[in-house]
Order: C-alpha cells, then structure tokens, then sequence
C-alpha cells in the first residue's frame, strides 16, 4: 500500500461511482460522488429512500465493489478503479465500524458475545474482549441485558449492540447507515450521543 499523506483528508472521495446489475436491469446509484471528510469531523448523510447513502457507505467500508472512481482514507488509497488494499477483511475488522440498517446480530450468541466476538477476532484475549463490551453494554445503557439472547432483545436493544459491535475494536472510521432512535447528543447511547463521545474521546488501542 502507497504511504499515508498526513496532509489529506481523514476521507477522501473522488469520482466515485456504482452501478448494481447490467443491462435493462442496471441500477446507476452513484455517479461521480465527491466527498471529503476531516479528521474528527462528525458527518450525517442525508437524502431520500434509495438516493444511495447505504451504497456510498457501504463502498467507504470495503464491504461492495464501487464501479470506477476513488477512495482514500488517512491519506491512504483504499480504491482506485480497482481495490489497493490487499487485507480488506482486517480493515474492516480493524479499522472500520459499521452499523448496518438493520443489525444483523448473531442469534445463537447473547448481546456480551456479539460484541466480545470482535476483539477475539482481532486475537484479543477472552477477559480483555469481554470487558471491552462490558464497558459498551454499560455506555449504550444496556448492561441489565447484557446475557440476553438477540430474540430477547427489543429492536432498539438491537440496535444498540449493534453500535456496541462497531465500536468493539477502536475504529478509525465509522460509518453508521441506520436512522438514529432519537437524535440527541445529550443521551450517551444514542447514535449521536455516541459518535460525540467516540469523537472526543477515542479510547487508545
Ligand atoms: N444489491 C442491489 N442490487 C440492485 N440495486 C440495488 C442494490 N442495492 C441497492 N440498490 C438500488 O440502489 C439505489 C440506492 O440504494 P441505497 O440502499 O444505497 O439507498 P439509501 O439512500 O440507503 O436508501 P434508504 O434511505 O431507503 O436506506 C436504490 O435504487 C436501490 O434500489
Ligand atoms: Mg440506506
């Protein structure tokens, strides 16, 4: 991978496009999008159903093939008509925090495991990676269901979790694709409320 330019954008976006299926059928949902993002910098995307903002994110995430364009990020190229960065499955499990729309949780694992499972992933130890979601369990208030199965789980609480998992490993980056329960910094397990503090006080590696 080329050398990080520390003088960039934290997100740098050029040109980036996206076309799902081909043919009759094709789906151009980005076309030349353009963004650039400062480090620290907390940013909301917003725009009607199916005007791409899950695309967008889910292309910044390394999680769907864009179609041409570009994309660093910390100065880094990630892609650049074509995938740079060999490891995506460590970048994403690494580096990246993401919230789906919908939180896709493991259901045979309870709301502690679903979060812990990320640092053991990353080759974290079992106590150290079980006290990290103890830690997110107690931020997004939802330590009181800490060994409850995901069906028990109301969907809000799901969400939750889901927030916790993307915060589990430290991201650099995070990208929250759901709509925010209740738009408030002033609640600590809101989305907002948690991208603030994440903000303002990443917790070291
Ligand atoms: N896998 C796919 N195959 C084909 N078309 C797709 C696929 N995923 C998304 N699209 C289409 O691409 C466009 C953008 O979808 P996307 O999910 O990015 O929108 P969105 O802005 O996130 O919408 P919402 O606010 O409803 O979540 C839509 O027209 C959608 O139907
Ligand atoms: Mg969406």
């Amino acid at each position: 991978m080329p050398r990080a330019n520390v003088n960039e954008p934290a997100i740098l976006v050029e040109n980036l496009s996206k076309t799902y299926g081909r043919g009759d059928t094709a789906v151009q949902a980005l076309k030349n999008a353009s963004l650039q993002v400062a480090a620290g910098e907390v940013v909301g995307l917003l725009g009607p159903s199916g005007s791409s903002k899950t695309t967008l994110l889910q292309c910044l995430g390394a999680i769907t093939d864009p179609s041409g364009g570009r994309i660093r990020l910390g100065g880094q190229t990630l892609y650049d008509n074509g995938w740079q960065y060999s490891n995506r499955r460590a970048l994403r499990r690494d580096q990246i925090g993401f919230i789906f729309q919908r939180p896709y949780l493991i259901p045979f694992l309870d709301a502690t495991e679903n979060i812990a499972i990320l640092p053991m992933l990353q080759g974290q130890g079992r106590k150290q990676s079980y006290a990290r979601a103890n830690e997110l369990l107690d931020t997004l208030d939802i330590r009181h269901r800490a060994s409850a199965r995901i069906e028990e789980l109301s969907g809000e609480e799901q969400q939750r979790v889901a927030i916790a998992r993307a915060l589990a490993n430290h991201p650099r980056w995070c990208w929250p694709t759901n709509r925010p329960p209740r738009w408030t910094a002033s609640a600590p397990w809101t989305l907002c409320g948690c991208c603030m503090k994440w903000r303002n006080g990443p917790t070291q590696r």
